[in-house]
């Protein structure tokens, strides 16, 4: 009897457990089921139909806890990229939407007023945030991820680099770069893939302005190093060996190494004769030795030589390859700068000049334009990520401190009412344009524009003038989708093209 008690018991606790089991089941499947007909549901909601009581911006939270992490991973993964999962929810709730990636609330704003909130941040309301994970890439004294007071004295620093004598010297080496390696193309058969020669020549100009480092075993060893840097900075923070972030953490460490061995021959006055931002770096941390507060420790250094590299060469590769890309689809405007590049080109073997120089990129007002459009277009940072300091209100939403605030560059590049028929490669849209405030946003706005703007905009003049006048060339892949994973929008296929040297006495009727 007893017995039979404790079974009875037994049996109706384990019934009361799997209704319980079912009951909960039934709740989430329905919760999925909610979410599946809203995000079907067709039509384009307005911002006032689908803000709630207390003016939260609309758009769905997912499922509990992981949120919509999956559709954001599963995006980045395709071929569409991250703008995929952005787009849709636009077309859903408009050009403010709320979600959850990673357990963390996040909006995303599309408008040139809110960009101009977040990016100029008068307010101090708002600060750039990456994930933790990048800061381990990159190094937490790395200005993309120092505190904000930190940031303006690094930032400070480096922005002395960035002076017009530096600019003018750079061009000279990336033109003499980008000869040597176009000269090599022949050889392989007369096909090349825009962007891994790209990634070459824009690496090893970055390593040549930043620390005088040219060639050799070392050099390759840290593009390779790098390289994985970059493919860890998206992937899931996990520490195992097989692990891509792993690889990357451990590739860091070899940069770290190499730089550590480079500065300190540099503070030993053994190795002082280079004329680059490394030099610099050291020399005026000397003078101002006096005034602790100023100097950049080597740790800084090293971080920030890295956070360089990083950002300079892949989105620079990137950039290029988009533009031959649009070049390619676009015959009337690849005309028109033929004229106006060839013509130069002529120019420059009347004055017997080896390499261009500032003023003759200054010289090119249709091919500075294609530059520009192709950035427009290409957007290849997407969007800029933000951190809210305080609760605030934006677009009539009220956003809580320690939400996440994005502005999508690339809608912005694509808003019908910000560009006229934004869709068409069209450089010839900035002839007299009167640009809207914060509409052009390839390199970002406010305390934290790109550094690199000017080198990045004259690194994609110089090839752009050396591929026009030393080959003709057709893309031989005209795939659009993009890489996955990438943090950076990178065309998938690297844009081959299929190159045929013009004899020089050709070039004027090329
Ligand atoms: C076409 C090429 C490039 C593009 C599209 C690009 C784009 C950008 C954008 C959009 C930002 C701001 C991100 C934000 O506000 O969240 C940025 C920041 C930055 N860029 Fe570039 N960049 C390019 C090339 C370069 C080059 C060549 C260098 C270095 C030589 C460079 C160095 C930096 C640095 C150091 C920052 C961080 C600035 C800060 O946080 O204060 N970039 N870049």
């Amino acid at each position: 009897m007893h017995l039979n008690l404790i079974f009875f018991a037994l049996e109706f606790s384990f019934l009361l457990f799997f209704c319980m089991l079912v009951v909960i089941a039934l709740i989430i499947l329905s919760c999925q089921i909610m979410i599946i007909i809203k995000m079907l549901l067709p039509g384009r909601r307005n911002r006032n139909q689908e803000s709630t009581a207390d003016d939260v911006p609309p758009g769905s939270r997912g499922l509990p806890l992981i949120g919509e992490t999956i559709q954001f991973v599963a995006a980045i993964n395709s071929s569409k990229g991250f703008y995929d999962f952005v787009q849709t929810r636009c077309l859903r709730y408009g050009n403010c939407f709320k979600t959850n990636i990673f357990g963390q609330t996040h909006v995303f704003f599309s408008s040139t007023e809110t960009a101009k909130l977040l990016l100029k941040n008068d307010s101090g309301k708002f600060t750039k945030r990456y994930l933790r994970s990048i800061a381990q890439l990159v190094g937490d004294q790395s200005l993309l991820c120092a505190s904000p007071d930190h940031h303006k004295l690094i930032r400070h620093r480096l922005n002395n680099l960035f002076t017009t004598k530096s600019l003018s010297l750079f061009i000279k080496q990336f033109d003499e770069l980008t000869i040597t390696t176009l000269s090599d193309w022949d050889q392989d058969g007369g096909t090349v893939v825009v962007l891994k020669e790209a990634l070459k020549i824009t690496f090893k100009a970055m390593c040549k302005m930043l620390m005088s480092f040219e060639s050799g075993e070392e050099v390759e060893m840290m593009e390779k190093d790098v390289a994985d840097v970059c493919k860890a900075m998206l992937a899931f923070p996990l520490k195992l060996p097989w692990t891509r972030f792993y690889k990357g953490l451990q590739a860091r460490k070899r940069i770290m190494k190499t730089l550590e061995k480079i500065i300190t021959l540099r503070r030993s006055g053994l190795d002082a004769c280079n004329e680059d931002f490394l030099q610099y770096l050291v020399t005026e941390d000397k003078e101002d030795s006096a005034n602790e507060t100023l100097r950049l420790t080597d740790t800084e250094i090293q971080d920030n030589i890295l956070t360089m590299i990083i950002a300079g060469q892949d989105t620079t590769a990137s950039a290029i390859t988009w533009m031959v890309k649009y070049l390619s689809e676009n015959q009337e405007v690849l005309d028109a700068v033929k004229i106006e590049q060839l013509k130069l080109a002529e120019q420059l073997t009347s004055t017997k000049s080896s390499f261009l120089t500032l003023q003759d990129l200054n010289n090119m007002p249709y091919a500075s334009k294609v530059v520009k459009e192709s950035l427009r277009m290409a957007s290849v940072v997407a969007w800029f990520p933000r951190l809210v300091l305080q609760d605030c209100e934006i677009e009539g939403y009220k956003i809580k401190k320690g939400w996440n605030v994005n502005i999508v560059a690339r809608s912005i590049h694509f808003d019908p009412m910000v560009y006229n028929d934004p869709n068409k490669f069209n450089p010839s849209r900035f002839d007299d344009y009167d640009s809207k405030p914060y509409s052009f946003l390839a390199f970002g706005m406010g305390g934290r524009t790109c550094l690199g703007l000017n080198m990045a905009k004259a690194m994609m003049l110089v090839f752009l003038h050396r591929l026009i006048t030393t080959y003709k060339w057709k893309v031989i892949d005209s795939d659009s989708s993009v890489e996955k994973r990438a943090m950076f929008s990178r065309l998938k296929s690297g844009c081959p093209i299929h190159v045929t040297r013009i004899p020089p006495e050709d070039v004027k009727s090329a």
